[in-house]
């Protein structure tokens, strides 16, 4: 057997105290709490945010704090086993839920987090992003990437609600986090391009062959088509394999976001997926349906707009709880960044 290693205790206090001093740490009283063996130590815990329970708080917030005040008016999903300080769902992925009442206007910005918004409830609500108005209707996925010009508006009569997902706090982490302010942009009067250029998967605007491709030529993901794109796989997926499609960049293939990756997935009436454990954290939103996840042994039950968390590398099953109707899931990871750094791992474990 290996012999422990040495803790602070049993050095010198001189020794750690003039180390201190010279701003010095010996590494080795830490080593295995930075590198675990085997896998790593994970703070963050299975989570549930239930949407019925915030939503009140969220509709208060907009009479207690004008949108001058707020700037943005968001509730951070923060998860406890992180601290709720920290504003992590999970260590990389932020989730806000966003309130914009009638009338309102949510100035505009750019900076170096990326973030996409989510849409929960609400008819009206808009997202300008470098010019290019979106609507945003339930479910539909906006993309606002790193350093793009965007502000949010809402022409109904009622709340618009949407989920928020950055990487603000990895870029928060390493320091590069900034906003810029900017006035209100002038949309550009045309439909966005999930509606133009990339109305459809396996089309490009022909001159886009001969130029380099656009890190972000579609900022908009409307649901009904993923919906829709969703149904008609299904029956070509075998029972067992998930439903599942992921959001992408239409002319390169690849995630449309450089950190986070975006998918959804169906479960099939009566259907329990069992997804490979992974070493990418990743937050679920219900987008319809009953259901429950098990997450590491712990089992929590979700119903619709609500949202979990889980930790990287645990087990996971997500079971749809109705025999008669699909449950639709709406996954953000942090996979893509691990891809960057090759880190990503399935592990093909029972
Ligand atoms: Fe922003």
């Amino acid at each position: 057997m290996k012999p422990r290693l040495g803790t602070l205790d049993e050095l010198p206090e001189d020794y750690v105290e003039e180390l201190s001093a010279m701003s010095v740490t010996p590494l080795w009283p830490n080593l295995h709490a930075l590198l675990p063996r085997g896998i790593p130590e994970r703070k963050t815990r299975p989570c549930l945010w239930r949407y019925g329970e915030v939503r009140p708080y969220l509709l208060r917030a907009g009479e207690l704090t004008p949108m001058e005040k707020a700037e943005r008016r968001v509730l951070v999903f923060s998860n406890p086993g992180l601290g709720l300080e920290k504003m992590m769902a999970t260590p990389s992925i932020y989730i806000g839920l966003q309130l914009i009442l009638p009338g309102e206007t949510a100035p505009c910005h750019r900076h170096t987090p990326s973030a996409v918004r989510f849409v929960i409830e609400g008819e009206g609500g808009y997202t300008t992003v470098e010019g290019e108005k979106c609507i945003m209707n339930k479910g539909d996925l906006i993309l606002t990437p790193a350093g793009t010009w965007h502000d949010h508006g809402n022409s109904g009569a009622g709340p618009v609600v949407w989920l928020d997902a950055l990487d603000l706090m990895l870029i928060y982490g390493l320091e590069a986090s900034y906003a810029i302010e900017g006035p209100i942009q002038d949309d550009n009067n045309m439909a966005d391009a999930s509606r133009t250029r990339y109305r459809r998967a396996g089309l490009v605007p022909y001159p886009s062959l001969n130029a380099p491709r656009p890190a972000y030529p579609l900022v908009r993901y409307p649901w009904n088509e993923v919906r829709a794109a969703l149904a008609d796989l299904a029956p070509a997926q075998a029972p067992g394999e998930a439903v599942q499609l992921a959001y992408v960049n239409p002319e390169t293939g690849a995630e449309c976001l450089p950190t986070l990756g975006f998918s959804a997935q169906m479960l099939r009436p009566g259907e329990e997926a069992r997804p490979p454990r992974r070493s990418a954290s990743s937050v679920v939103h219900v987008i319809e349906g009953e259901g429950q996840s098990e997450i590491d042994g712990e089992t929590l039950a979700w119903g619709e707009s609500d949202t979990l968390a889980v930790p990287t590398h645990a087990r996971v099953v997500h079971r749809n709880a109705s025999n008669d109707e699909p449950a639709y899931l709406f996954h953000v990871d942090d996979a893509p960044l691990q891809r960057k750094i090759g880190i990503y791992e399935e592990f093909p474990d029972a």
